[in-house]
């Protein structure tokens, strides 16, 4: 969502916080800010880019210290504006924080805050954490720190520093994430290991509630009652090439062109197939309630829920167990049924969406067992959950998830084999389908080989500013998910949906010129597919289909099409969506978006 640097060692604190946000741009955009002691608490802040604030930095001279904070923010409260762009400074004692997450009782600390003799400049909840700081302020910034958040009600990662102590920078965290990057005689704290590799491998990832005094050769953690907690410094599994762009233009593509690799991390080591099992580590433990589970809920935001419509079709074809998927944000609001045997699923690529952390604590308190699908090693949703399987395709910094959905898929896939396999199906059938998968990679490979075309194509229509995505049974989500893709980057309006759907309203909108996209590969509801294709045609649509390969009659249906390689249907999705993402990445180039980083967005959602 945002992104926090703060450093404390011998270095200058100024250019490794850029280089830090820099890394971080992809969580939040709207504007930035940085401030470093030297002295004085010396802050500047900009809308915009981390660019921006480049700038400004050249044009105000340079900002020395080696102690010091940065932020890059996505709004929350209060417009993106300079006023509001963090750091925030006190109006008593030079101290100045940036925040992640949300202060769910600001309003009324204000209204305290302000009989107290405080004035504010700007509508953020983070100035209200600021001045609360400042009124417990005694010249102790770690014991001002504790004593504010015991006062505060949300969700926060800290970073502050105070001009009385020039040699302490205090970081806390709850329920949004942050490490402290431990390198030789200095101190990297960040939301995200991205912003640390680069300076060292180890690092201490801190527990909710927990606050961590640094100083140039020391760290100390403890809670907000100023109890000491031993640190585990662990090391990152981040490589520093993995978050770099290499010859790629953006990391969208990047990551779309990764799958075939990403693919195979995550299916290796998990498939034996001479026993046609599947071998999930992470939830092996659970493997009798799994297996006896009566029901499953699927739980995901935005990309992931699509992953998790796939996966209530997986579960239930594949394992024949009754599955159900919802929208995250709104099962925690619906006072759910969990009965006894229910298990639930959050997917999520981030680990830190807090639409899907609400929904499964929720549901744990509840009686649910809680397992996890994610992508970020050590995330909020992976340490609450009770199991869980992770993705393994690697950072995924692209703010449209891609590489993300395809092993979210793998992964559900992967899950339902292992129930299925313990409950009724065959070695054979289930070999059969783990064959298949391990074909996978390659076969991505072929579509990706394919992006010239896709490319192509998509530059006739790019112009059109209403599209259709169609698709039914297992790929009616991938008709989802290709609209939100091309929604998100490109600013096209887009509608996904089943494919006999359209005709109960949606057909009204089709006019002439306008682009339909049908996921129309082989499989049991081929020819309804070719009805309702011809039921756009009909209309003036035009169609642009992705078929299976060798399908030669579609080409008399279709305007445009993109072949995928032959495959079960319960497969088609790790395929189908592939063209969709090239789709989507080549018509945002083409109408000059900023492909990694879309207006409005931010890569990890971490408020409800
Ligand atoms: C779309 C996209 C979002 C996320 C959603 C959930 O490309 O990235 O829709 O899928 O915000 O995020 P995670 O998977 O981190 O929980």
């Amino acid at each position: 969502m945002c992104g926090i640097v703060a450093y404390i060692g011998a270095k200058q604190a100024r250019p490794l916080l850029i280089e830090g946000l820099k890394r971080l741009e992809y969580r939040g955009y709207d504007s930035a800010g940085i401030a470093v002691l030297n002295g004085a608490v010396s802050v500047v802040r900009t809308v915009g880019r981390v660019s921006v604030l480049e700038d400004r930095l050249a044009e105000s001279g340079d900002l020395k210290g080696s102690v010091g904070i940065a932020h890059t923010r996505w709004a929350t409260h209060g417009e993106p504006a300079e006023r509001n762009a963090h750091p925030h400074v006190d109006d008593r004692h030079g101290i100045a924080l940036i925040h992640n997450g949300i202060i769910e009782n600001y309003a009324a600390l204000r209204t305290w805050l302000e009989e107290q003799g405080h004035t504010f400049t700007s509508e953020t909840d983070t100035e209200v954490l600021t001045m609360l700081i400042s009124e417990l302020y005694d010249g102790d910034l770690e014991k001002a720190v504790q004593g504010a958040l015991r006062e505060v009600t949300g969700a926060y990662a800290l970073a502050a520093i105070c001009e009385k102590e020039p040699d302490t920078l205090v970081v806390a965290r709850k329920g949004s994430p942050l490490m402290v990057g431990v390198g030789a005689d200095e101190y990297i704290v960040a939301s995200d290991a991205s912003a640390i590799v680069a300076h060292t491998s180890r690092a201490v990832t801190l527990d909710d509630y927990q606050v961590c005094k640094l100083t140039r050769d020391s760290f100390r953690t403890s809670t907000l009652d100023n109890v000491a907690v031993t640190p585990r410094i662990q090391e990152l599994e981040l490589e520093l090439e993995q978050i770099e762009l290499g010859d790629y233009p953006h990391y969208m593509i990047k990551e779309i062109f990764e799958q075939p690799n990403s693919l195979r991390n995550t299916m290796r080591g998990r498939i034996d197939l001479r026993e046609g099992r599947v071998v999930l580590g992470g939830v092996g433990q659970y493997a009798r309630e799994l297996v006896k589970a009566r029901r499953f809920i699927l739980l995901g935001q935005g990309t992931a829920l699509h992953a998790a419509m796939i996966g209530e079709y997986l579960l239930e074809d594949l394992a024949k167990v009754p599955a159900e998927v919802e929208y995250s944000s709104e099962f925690r609001y619906r006072n759910p049924i969990i009965e006894e045997g229910t298990v639930i699923i959050a997917v999520s690529q981030s680990g830190e969406t807090a639409d899907t952390l609400s929904a499964l604590h929720e549901a744990k308190e509840r009686g649910a067992l809680a397992l996890g699908v994610v992508n970020v090693v050590g995330s909020s949703i992976a340490r609450d959950t009770d199991a869980g399987v992770y993705l393994r395709v690697g950072p995924e910094i692209g703010v449209a998830s891609t590489k993300a959905f395809t092993g979210q898929l793998s992964v559900l896939t992967l899950l339902s084999l292992f129930i299925a396999r313990r409950r009724f199906m065959s070695v054979e059938q289930s070999s059969e389908i783990l064959r298949t998968m391990e074909r996978i990679p390659e076969m991505v490979e072929r579509v990706l080989a394919e992006s010239d075309q896709i490319r192509a194509v998509t530059e006739r229509y790019c112009d059109r500013e209403n599209w259709l995505f169609l698709g039914r049974g297992y790929n009616y989500p991938t008709a989802l998910e290709g609209a939100l893709k091309l929604k998100e980057i490109s600013y096209i309006h887009a509608e996904g949906m089943p494919a006999a759907e359209m005709k109960h309203g949606p057909i009204a909108l089709i006019n002439h010129g306008m682009p339909v996209v049908f996921i129309a590969n082989k499989g049991a509801q081929y020819e309804k597919v070719m009805s309702n294709i011809e039921e756009v045609r009909s209309r003036g649509g035009r169609v642009i289909a992705v078929a299976t390969e060798g399908d030669t009659d579609i080409k008399r249906y279709a305007e445009d099409v993109f072949y995928i390689p032959e495959i079960p249907e319960a497969l088609s999705p790790l395929l189908a969506v592939v063209p969709l993402q090239l789709m989507a990445y080549h018509a945002a180039v083409i109408r000059g978006h900023d492909v990694d980083k879309p207006r409005n967005l931010a890569k990890s959602v971490t408020v409800e």
